[in-house]
Order: structure tokens, then sequence, then C-alpha cells
């Protein structure tokens, strides 16, 4: 059955299945490339009705708000955006609210929301694009809060028995920028929805960076003034999306023994070190990056941010190929240099 065939005998039943789509406007590097086939679903049947017919038809994606994602080339089947929207509070206590909230709900208007709310727990995670659905793929952190530490469970429709299927939070197997959604589970599941755990009484997390400085700035420690504190921050350091394409940190930081970050302190007394248990250590792979010259550098439309040597840049029409290309030249440089492999946070198509 050719490709052609199997598209048009279901799209009778699903008109809104748009073809040649430029996905430009859907992911955040602002990369020229086409999806074959696009479908927003607006609630679970759609999403359902979809998945199931055309899963095995053709190469399928599953897409929240492109903020995390790195194309290389066209995309030649199927990309489904779970537009699944709603935030609805399952249980109130006096110390905690429970709360689903769907997968289409962009992140920061769900974390703008609790701060209204007086809800604590994710303030500290304010303005990371994307959707909530997306937010326990890599479990996003931030200014020392992380997403694992407020998600009660995770919903999603497996694709394999088209069941709807409750993960709870140790079952998600949480890491640094890390889950099951990411090892076992990708490719398998479309997450549908995130239960989080709210707190009434929030205790404030604000020794990251100069975070406490940036609130002492306000005069007054709440919710509110830490969500204005780091979205301050984070504006003054990371470019916005809409005027610079990018995908936040390209690598992740690296995780490494400890013997071998007592041989490189040695010879780089200033380097960053985060502690993360008696054995292992992180580094600051944007330390990294500005230490083999690649800050603020260019080649053609791609370059690195002069702000913060971590995040690579789409000056213009830069192609996701260029992007990688840059990418690996930057990963390649830190190897021979200091001997550590960056392992990249964005997913690249
Ligand atoms: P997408 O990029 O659309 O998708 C990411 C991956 O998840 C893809 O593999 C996709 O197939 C899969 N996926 C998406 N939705 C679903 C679903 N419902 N079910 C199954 N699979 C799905 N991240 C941080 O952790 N901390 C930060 O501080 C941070 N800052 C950023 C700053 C900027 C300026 C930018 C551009 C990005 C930043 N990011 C940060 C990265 C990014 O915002 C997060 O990873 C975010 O969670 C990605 O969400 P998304 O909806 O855009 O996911
Ligand atoms: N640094 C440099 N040069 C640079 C950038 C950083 O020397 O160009 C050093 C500095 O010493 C700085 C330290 O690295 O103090 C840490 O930098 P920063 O606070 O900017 O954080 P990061 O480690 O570069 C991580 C996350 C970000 C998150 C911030 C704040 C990863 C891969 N990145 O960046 O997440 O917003 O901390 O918590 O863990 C993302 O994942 O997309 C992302 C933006």
């Amino acid at each position: 059955m050719s490709f052609e065939y199997i598209c048009c005998r279901t799209k009778s039943n699903m008109t809104d299945i748009k073809e040649n789509v430029s996905l430009k406007p859907y992911n955040t590097f602002g990369i020229d490339v086409k999806a074959r086939y696009f479908f927003r679903a607006n609630n679970q049947e759609e999403l359902r009705f979809v998945l199931e017919n055309h899963r095995d038809c053709f190469p399928f994606m599953i897409m929240g708000g492109g903020s995390n994602i790195l194309f290389t080339r066209d995309f030649n089947g199927l990309i489904v955006q779970p537009d699944l929207k709603g935030i609805s509070i399952l249980e109130n206590d006096s110390e905690h609210c429970r709360v689903e909230v769907g997968a289409g709900v962009n992140w920061d208007d769900f974390v703008s929301w609790s701060v209204e709310n007086n809800l604590g727990g994710i303030e500290n995670l304010s303005l990371i694009p994307g959707s909530s659905g997306s937010s326990p793929i890599q479990n996003i952190g931030a200014y020392g809060a992380e997403a694992k530490d407020v998600i009660k469970n995770v919903k999603y429709l497996d694709l394999e028995s088209f069941e709807t299927v409750i993960i709870s939070n140790p079952d998600c197997k949480f890491g640094y920028r890390d889950s099951i959604f990411k090892t076992q589970l990708k490719n398998r599941v479309v997450i549908t929805s995130v239960v989080f755990i709210l707190s009434h009484n929030p205790e404030f997390n604000i020794k990251y960076g100069n975070l406490q400085k940036e609130i002492e700035k306000r005069g007054v420690l709440t919710l509110k003034t830490v969500r204005d504190a780091v979205i301050n921050i984070r504006r003054s350091k990371l470019p916005d999306p809409k005027s610079l394409g990018n995908a936040g940190s390209f690598f992740k930081n690296p995780v490494v023994e400890k013997d071998i970050v007592n041989k490189l302190k040695k010879q780089n007394e200033f380097m960053p070190v985060f502690p993360v248990s008696e054995e292992q250590a992180k580094i600051s792979a944007g330390w990294l990056i500005e230490q083999c010259g690649w800050k603020g550098k260019r080649t053609g439309n791609a370059g690195v941010y002069d702000k913060q040597a971590l995040i690579l840049v789409n000056h213009g029409n830069a192609s996701g190929a260029e992007i990688y290309d840059l990418a690996m030249k930057i990963s390649d440089s830190v190897f021979e240099r200091f001997g550590i492999k960056l392992e990249t946070e964005v997913n690249i198509v």
C-alpha cells in the first residue's frame, strides 16, 4: 500500500490533517522545514483517532511547543500536536492542592496560574517555554527546582494498546534532564496530562545564583516576587526565541566522576563545579564551551549566544544542519581540550 493511498483513504475521516506544513512557526529555533502531514488534536478523541489510524502508516512524531527540538531536514511523516487544554483542581486541603494540567497548556501559563492562586512549588520554573505535557519528559529544571519535585503522576496514551495509563512519580525514573519518557517509553506514548502537588504553605528556594539578590530588590518574599525575579534574570541571560531562534541549553551540563573533576580542577582553578553525589559532580558546559573560545562566535547563520555559551542561536535563515554542524564542532573541541563528551539536551530530528 503506498504512502499516498493510505493518506487518501483515511483523510476523509480527518479533514484537519494539513499537508506540507512549514514548521518555522512551530519550533523556537525558527528552522524552516516542512512536515508532510501536521495535525493539532483538540481533544482526546481526535488524538486517539488520528494515532490509531495513522500510527503505523508512516513516521510520526509528537510535538509540544517545539522549544527543545532541532529539525535538520523535512519530516516526511505525520506530526501530531496534542493541544489538550484545562487546569483542574482534583483535591484541595489546608496544605496541598492536587492539580491536573492538560498536555497542551502552555507551561508558563500554568506557572502564572499557580502564583495567582498562591500555590507554591513551580515559581522557580517561570518562563520556561513549551507545553505542560513536555515538563516531565526532560524533567524541566531551573533556579534550583525541578518538575519532579512536584509531579504526582503522569497520564499517557499507550501507542501499542491505546489504553490510558497513569504512571506514578517514582516509576517515571526522573533524573537530571531525564525520565523514562526519554528512554523505555520514547516514541511509545503520548502524554495527555500531568498531575502536580502544589503547596498552600510554600517553602521558598532562593539559593541559586543571584536569585536572592533579585528578590531583595523587591523588598518582600512572595511567590510573585520569586516569579518576577526569575523572569528578570532569565530575560537578562537568555535570548527571546521570538527575536533570536534558540532552544535553550543545547547541551546538558556533564556529570563527571570526582577523580576526573579533581584532575581538571588542578589545571583550571576557576572551573565551576556543582556537587551531585559523593562520587560525582556537575561541570558547567557553558564554561567549558566559553574556554574553547566559542562564546559569541558565528559561522554563517548559526552562532553561539554572546551572553551564554551553552545556547546556540539562529541568526537568520540557518538550516538545522548548519546549527547541528556547529554543535558538533563545539563538542569536538571541548572533548579535545578537556576530554569531556558533551551530550545534547535538544532533541535532534
Ligand atoms: P517539544 O520541543 O515540542 O518536544 C520535546 C520532546 O518531547 C520531543 O521529543 C517531543 O517528541 C516530545 N513530546 C512533546 N510533547 C509530548 C507529549 N505530549 N507526549 C509525548 N512526547 C512529547 N528547559 C529546562 O529544563 N529548563 C530551562 O530553564 C529551559 N529554558 C529554556 C529557555 C529557552 C529560551 C528555550 C527556547 C528552551 C528552554 N528549555 C528549558 C527547553 C524547553 O523549553 C523544555 O525542554 C520544554 O519542556 C520543551 O517543551 P515543548 O513543549 O516545547 O517540547
Ligand atoms: N558559565 C560560563 N560561561 C557561560 C555560561 C555559563 O562560565 O557562557 C558558567 C558560570 O560560572 C555560571 C555557570 O556556568 O555561573 C552556570 O550558568 P547558568 O546559571 O546560566 O546555568 P547553566 O548551567 O548554564 C542551567 C540549565 C538551564 C537553566 C539554568 C538556571 C542545563 C543544561 N541548563 O544552565 O536550563 O535555566 O541552569 O537554572 O542544565 C535548558 O535546559 O534549556 C536551560 C536553559
